[in-house]
């Protein structure tokens, strides 16, 4: 079985999907690694690196894709290395079927087996390869950094003899993975913390981490049975509206998360609001990509709204593309390994695994 990762356009998109480090656990479970040639140079990876723990380097993409079994990537590949693609090869990543499903239909005509890891059940066994749960701490974590990088005051409290700088107030929309990571990272560093979510039961995670939960008054609780959020009642709307309102008028800076799977993200955050807000205050909206939890998110842009910064990228991993990276290849190889049959020394593709099932693109 030959595993084979090719880099993806650096401009885009600098993760690997293949760490040094899990060439030679792919390697001692029976696959044979093959990889492009300066395929981790940008993260520090040489060659040789790849080399010592087992892979092959491979100059030539064309033969290098042809020969895979397994073929592992974070996109989707350009169309020349598509064109490189053979029948009863396997293609692992984060594809978007959302968005790319006119391509995801052509390269299934074409014979591929195709599983896009983002559609994995959130379930205990599937945790080890929860590519949406690694990334999302990971950006959750860096938005913070970000926020408070653009913040022109102190985070802490600093009680000096020239006198008291009060500590910076966060407020963190959309308690998930992102956001409470963004709030155990705001807490570190001494920010006074507040978060908000659809889901009641995020309200005892939120305050397990020091933050305090704003509860939407008489709300109910818009959780799918899954764990995922609902879409907000107009009731719940207007209530989180003057909750927010209020409350925004003396936050610092804003780390907005919330997301409805598979929906344009819900807008939150209001133009009235954020005229109310401090100058100096910032909005660092995770959610942009996705349409934005504010009113005037744009993607890789910074928009000053009466001194309110609101920022927004395409793909904050990028930022930090070597810990997403450790995670995300680790992810793909407990995937890969729940794919292999070890006995036969081959893929089982067993649909009657939900794991399988759920991530193969039909
Ligand atoms: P997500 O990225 O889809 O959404 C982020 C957060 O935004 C969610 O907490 C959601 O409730 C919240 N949200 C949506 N609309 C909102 C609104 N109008 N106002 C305020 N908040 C709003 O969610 P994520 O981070 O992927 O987590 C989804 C669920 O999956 C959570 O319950 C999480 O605990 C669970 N999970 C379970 C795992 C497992 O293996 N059992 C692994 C990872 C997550």
């Amino acid at each position: 079985m030959k595993i084979v990762s090719v880099a993806e356009d650096l401009n885009i998109e600098k993760r690997i999907a293949i760490t040094p480090d899990l060439v030679k656990k792919y390697t001692s479970s029976g696959f044979e690694v093959g990889l492009a040639q300066n395929y981790g140079k940008h993260l520090g990876f040489t060659d040789e690196d790849f080399i010592k723990n087992g892979a092959n380097i491979e100059k030539d993409e064309k033969i290098l894709i042809s020969s895979a079994d397994i073929i592992i990537q974070h996109g989707l590949l350009s169309d020349e290395k598509i064109s490189y693609l053979k029948e009863n090869q396997i293609l692992i990543g984060v594809f978007n079927p959302f968005l790319n499903q006119e391509k995801l239909n052509n390269l299934n005509k074409m014979n591929l087996k195709i599983f896009s890891l983002e559609l994995l059940p959130r379930i205990t066994r599937a945790q080890s390869m929860d590519i949406l749960s690694s990334q999302a701490n990971l950006a959750g974590y860096k938005a913070v950094i970000e926020s408070f990088a653009k913040f022109e005051k102190a985070i802490p409290m600093m009680m000096t003899a020239a006198g008291t700088i009060p500590a910076a107030k966060v407020l963190v929309v959309g308690a998930g993975v992102a956001g409470l990571q963004a709030i155990a990272t705001a807490k570190r560093m001494g920010a006074m913390v507040f978060a908000t979510d659809v889901r009641i039961a995020s309200k005892e995670q939120v305050e397990s981490l020091g933050g305090k939960f704003l509860t939407v008054e008489g709300s109910e609780n818009l959780e799918t049975e899954g764990g995922y959020a609902k879409e907000a009642t107009d009731d719940f709307k207007k209530k989180q509206e003057e909750l927010l309102a209020e409350t925004l008028k003396k936050i610092d800076i804003v780390i907005c998360t919330a997301l409805i799977p598979g929906k344009k993200a819900p807008v939150i955050i209001k133009e009235s609001m954020i005229e109310k807000m401090q100058t100096g205050s910032i909005i660092y909206d995770l959610a942009a990509i996705q349409g934005g939890n504010t009113a005037f998110s744009e993607v890789d842009k910074i928009i000053n709204k009466n001194g309110v910064q609101i920022m927004g990228e395409k793909n904050i991993l990028n930022k930090l593309p070597t810990s997403a990276s450790n995670l995300y290849a680790k992810n793909v190889f407990n995937f890969v390994l729940n794919l292999y049959d070890k006995d036969n020394k081959k893929i089982n593709i067993n649909l009657e695994d939900e794991i399988i099932e759920k991530t193969l693109i039909k």
